[in-house]
């Protein structure tokens, strides 16, 4: 049983395992990809059942790049369709949406489709989903160090006056209106047992659970599990 006064305001989720599932059906990996996204479909609104306020799922690395030309632009034709089939109900819904990562250079159709739902969701108050997009954690840790490199040379800041705080206000989490918590809880599917790069700084404190399931088969009862553990853990931030 879930403690609704205990639920997450933040949770983080590595969407893993789409390729693994497509392996198992013997079909190709991008409906690996599209079983993938109709399970975030549903995680986005339990989410909001829940009365969490901040969903982070990682949809696209850095790294994954280096996938073949299909599997890419695969993932993003899935992408255009999610945002598009999903914008009015999101709207309803009060999700704001918003993007983790540089996704300048994504796919003209997938870029305008993510613009205009940036724009309509923007005021929204409920849950606010981001999508981490050709988000790399390094990547971002460095973008917010040379931000804040140029405000010292411009003579804005003094690097004694350099915080943790400075440095979260920088990071994807910080800018625009985005501003989002650190998550209490990281959710990895698929068996797999690292970070690869997701929110480096910001899962400082986060609790971590890995599960087995493959995530096209992440159900809102498997993502009820997870918090249930998150609820029994023991949360210290290094004290007693
Ligand atoms: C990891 O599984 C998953 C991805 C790299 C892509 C995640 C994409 C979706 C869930 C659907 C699209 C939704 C949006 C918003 C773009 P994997 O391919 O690494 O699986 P494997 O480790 O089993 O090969």
């Amino acid at each position: 049983m879930l403690d609704k006064d205990r639920i997450p305001k933040h949770v983080a989720i590595i969407m893993d395992g789409n390729g693994r599932w497509a392996k198992q059906k013997g079909v190709p990996r991008v409906a690996g990809h599209n079983a993938g996204m109709k399970a975030m479909k549903k995680i986005v609104d339990h989410s909001d059942k829940l009365g969490i306020k901040y969903l982070t799922v990682y949809a696209f690395s850095t790294e994954n790049w280096k996938r073949s030309v299909e599997e890419v632009s695969g993932i993003f034709g899935l992408l255009v369709k999610y945002v598009n089939s999903e914008l009015q109900e999101l709207i309803r819904n009060n999700v704001k949406v918003t993007v983790f990562g540089d996704y300048s250079m994504i796919p003209e159709d997938a870029k305008r489709s993510l613009e205009k739902t940036l724009e309509q969701t923007k005021d929204n108050t409920g849950l606010q989903f981001n999508i981490a997009l050709n988000y790399g954690g390094r990547d971002e840790i460095k973008k917010a160090v040379c931000a804040i490199a140029e405000k010292v040379k411009a003579g804005e800041l003094q690097p004694e006056d350099i915080t943790e705080e400075t440095i979260s206000a920088h990071l994807y989490t910080g800018v625009h209106n985005y501003d989002c918590p650190d998550p209490e809880l990281m959710i990895r599917t698929s068996g797999e047992i690292r970070l690869s790069n997701y929110l480096l700084w910001q899962t400082a404190y986060s609790e971590f659970v890995f599960t087995d399931v493959l995530w096209p088969d992440f159900t809102p009862a498997e993502y009820e599990k997870a918090i249930e553990e998150y609820q029994s853990r023991d949360r210290r931030f290094g004290g007693r």
